[in-house]
């Protein structure tokens, strides 16, 4: 073993230490390798690409030793690759399925009888790529989808060139959709080629093996460092990088303005099957792609591996904006937008219409997934953020791919009759039909003011918990910093975003909404929860106590609002404001006149909003809690010590005392308020505006009229 290799364009990871501590076990050897194969997305895009290894072990049948392959499954990720996700199948039933091989057009129904070869009860499905790794006789393999081997790859002259790296000890097989077929073609390859240390796979990527894990990951290591290696001595040499710049990039601050100008727009436009999720871009790599003079030529070509225009379309949409354009007259912009949009749902028709088959899928959603403004960055939408963040680096990947190729020859990209079928393949549909089925809150984006605070976190976690993501935030950093770990380890970091708001300060406001269009593209559902109270009799308030309340809560509520509700304007596709008022402004108490006073301003504030963004599809409703005093923070202070005061009893008593004065004699909690909140924006009350609903377990004086 070498053990000083260094590699220039690829990360070298493995410790031998680690590697010894497996003593030997192939498989968790194999496991090893692929997480670490899968650590650098340069060789292997998230998703992509399939490792495995051949063995002997016991039959449980007969009890004869018999050759077995583990090979990654459907789905998941080499990164995180564990036992679970692995196939492990009968050598010899893989084998013997080239008798039952009826030809390419019959190719698909192999995949089925995979299922027949299953060694493992617990094996993980199949993939497509089985067949690739079943038909070469090496003991571990990697397929790969590295930048630098696909850049080979997708190049004009891509086998020439590999033939010019790797002096012919590179097989090279042309483009084909992975499966049955492919698997023989493989292996046909190295029938003509003996002696090679890899298989070059046009349009698509690499193939790799060694006897050992450790000798397979280094082989993989070498060619792609070749590969890139010569890619680098090349790029530039002819012409510029992409032909050159065109445009120069704004800077990084007037970038993130734009972008948070434009992107609740772009969401409106994308989301008119169903609301998505955005993600923004503006690496180095990005700006150089789309600032270039090539741009307008290879973006419309589409992308090259069939990872990549799977998860990005079949190409991006390029807007028709300059670093010029203000973006503050909105006609205008709908203008070109509409314009652009409508080309691209079209020019994505005309591709359904043309290359569809008689029994294809019915066609998906028309929308760019990928958009591009020069000079600003990349825009993203999907489902979720994380398929949204992912599109982004398989864009990422694809322009490293373009680059590369152009750098060394020409960048072609796969033929448009094979990305439909790769795209509309039933294989590919039954995929998506086994994925699970989005919560009532996929894809909206909610912002609940205080949401560090006892009411508000329980919101918070309830959307999320129904498929929102979420911007926590709040006025106190250390709450903020608790809710934060909590939601980290609870829904992971793509579900939320967290940030320091003062509900009275514009320009905190502006910030957090800042943040929220560029961390998911706008927001749908806006809950005004941020609270404090001050109970003291009248001659006992001070001024500055009322003007404290009326900032908090009622001036509070009508700033965020107002800026919420331009984003949702431009959005144009409905939302939600629920603001968490009291049963305090509906029933009047001692010791409460500014609290109670600026409660019925937040509900009747709630109502003129109502009767003014009906048009615009925004609904705002209120709910009024009662006497929450679980994890409150507005309990924790001075307000229950005024509370008790005021009916005469202990701090202790408040909870007991409050339940019993409940018709249902039923004590209040975050969750029950929260449960109310969901009600309102989880789709059956969509007809509803103007609304106020009380969690408070039934009080009679606080009864609507
Ligand atoms: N707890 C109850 O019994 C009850 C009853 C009726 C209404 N409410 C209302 O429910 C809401 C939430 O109350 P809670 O019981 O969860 O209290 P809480 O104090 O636990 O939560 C309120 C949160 O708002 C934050 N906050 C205060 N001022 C802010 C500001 N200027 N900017 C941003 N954040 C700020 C606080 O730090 C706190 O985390 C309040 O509006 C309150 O008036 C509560
Ligand atoms: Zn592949």
């Amino acid at each position: 073993m070498d053990e000083t290799r260094s590699f220039k364009h690829v990360q070298y990871l493995w410790d031998d230490a680690t590697a010894a501590s497996f003593k030997g076990d192939e498989v968790a050897l194999l496991i090893y390798r692929s997480n670490l194969l899968g650590a650098d997305l340069r060789l292997t895009n998230y998703g992509g690409g399939n490792t495995s290894c051949k063995i002997q072990m016991p039959d449980p049948l007969t009890g004869n030793e018999t050759e077995v392959m583990y090979v990654k499954g459907s789905g998941g990720d080499l990164g995180t690759l564990k036992k679970n996700g692995l196939s492990v199948l009968y050598m010899d039933r893989l084998n013997g399925l080239k008798k039952r091989y009826r030809g390419i057009e019959h190719e698909d129904e192999m995949v089925e009888l995979f299922n027949h070869c299953i060694f493992d009860l617990q094996s993980k499905v199949p993939s497509i790529d089985t067949a690739l790794h079943a038909f070469l006789p090496f003991r571990h393999i990697d397929h790969l989808h590295p930048d630098a081997a696909i850049a080979v790859a997708a190049a004009k002259d891509g086998k020439r060139i590999t033939e010019e790296i790797f002096n012919g000890t590179l097989g090279w097989v042309e483009w084909q959709r992975p499966g049955f077929d492919l698997g023989l073609k493989l292996k046909a390859c190295l029938d003509a080629h003996p002696g090679i240390r890899g298989i070059m796979l046009g349009s698509h990527g690499l193939f790799s093996w060694g006897d050992t894990s450790y000798q397979s990951y280094v082989n993989t290591l070498e060619i792609i460092e070749q590969c890139a290696d010569y890619i680098e001595k090349n790029t530039g040499k002819s012409r510029p990088v992409f032909g050159g710049m065109k445009i120069n990039s704004l800077s990084p601050e007037e970038r993130k303005e734009k972008a948070t100008a434009l992107m609740p727009l772009l969401r409106g436009y994308v989301s008119t099957q169903m609301p998505m999720i955005g993600h923004f871009s503006d690496s180095t790599a990005v700006l150089e792609f789309i600032n270039s003079r090539d741009l307008e030529k290879l973006a419309p070509m589409g992308t090259s591996c069939p990872d990549h225009f799977l998860r990005t379309k079949i190409s991006p949409l390029i807007l028709p904006l300059s670093t010029n354009d203000e973006l503050k007259d909105i006609p205008t912009l709908q203008q070109k937008l509409n314009s652009a949009f409508d080309a691209y749902r079209i020019m994505y028709k005309e591709y359904y219409e043309r290359y569809k088959h008689a029994g294809s899928p019915p066609m998906r959603d028309p929308n760019p997934v990928v958009m591009l403004y020069p000079g600003v960055g990349m825009f993203t939408f999907a489902k979720d953020k994380a398929t949204a963040r992912i599109a982004a680096e398989f864009y990422g990947n694809a322009i490293q791919v373009m680059k590369g190729a152009e750098a060394i020859s020409s960048y072609t990209s796969l033929p448009r009759q094979e990305a439909f079928d790769i795209e509309y393949w039933l294989l590919e549909e039954a995929k998506l039909q086994r994925m699970p089925r989005g919560r009532p809150l996929t894809g909206r984006v909610a912002l609940i003011t205080g949401s560090a605070g006892g009411i508000g976190k329980a919101i918070a976690r309830k959307m999320a918990e129904e498929g929102a993501v979420v911007i926590l935030n709040d006025n106190d950093k250390g709450r903020l910093e608790i809710a934060s770990r909590e939601f980290g380890q609870q829904f992971g970091k793509d579900a939320f975003e967290s940030g320091l708001l003062d509900v009275t300060e514009p320009a905190s406001i502006q910030k957090i909404f800042q943040q929220a269009v560029l961390a998911f593209g706008g927001v749908d559902i806006l809950v005004n929860c941020a609270g404090i109270s001050i109970s003291k009799s009248l001659e006992e308030h001070t001024e500055s106590d009322w003007d404290k309340l009326y900032d908090v809560l009622v001036k509070g509520q009508f700033l965020m609002t107002q800026k919420a509700v331009g984003i949702m304007r431009k959005q144009n596709i409905g939302a939600d404001i629920i603001n968490i008022v009291s049963k305090n402004a509906l029933v009047s108490g001692p010791n409460n006149a500014a609290y109670g006073s600026a409660k019925a301003a937040q509900l009747h504030l709630s109502r003129l909003n109502a009767a003014e963004l009906g048009n615009d599809h925004i609904r705002v409703n209120v709910v009024n809690p009662d006497a929450v005093i679980h994890d409150s923070k507005i309990w924790a202070g001075e307000w229950a010590a005024g509370r008790a005061k005021a009916y005469g009893i202990t701090v202790e008593e408040l909870p007991a005392y409050y339940a019993k004065r409940t018709l249902l004699n039923e004590m209040i909690l975050p969750e029950d308020v929260a449960n109310a909140c969901f009600a309102f924006v989880g789709g059956l009350l969509n007809k509803s505006t103007g609304n106020v609903l009380n969690v408070d377990g039934g009080v009679a004086a606080a009864f609507v009229r």
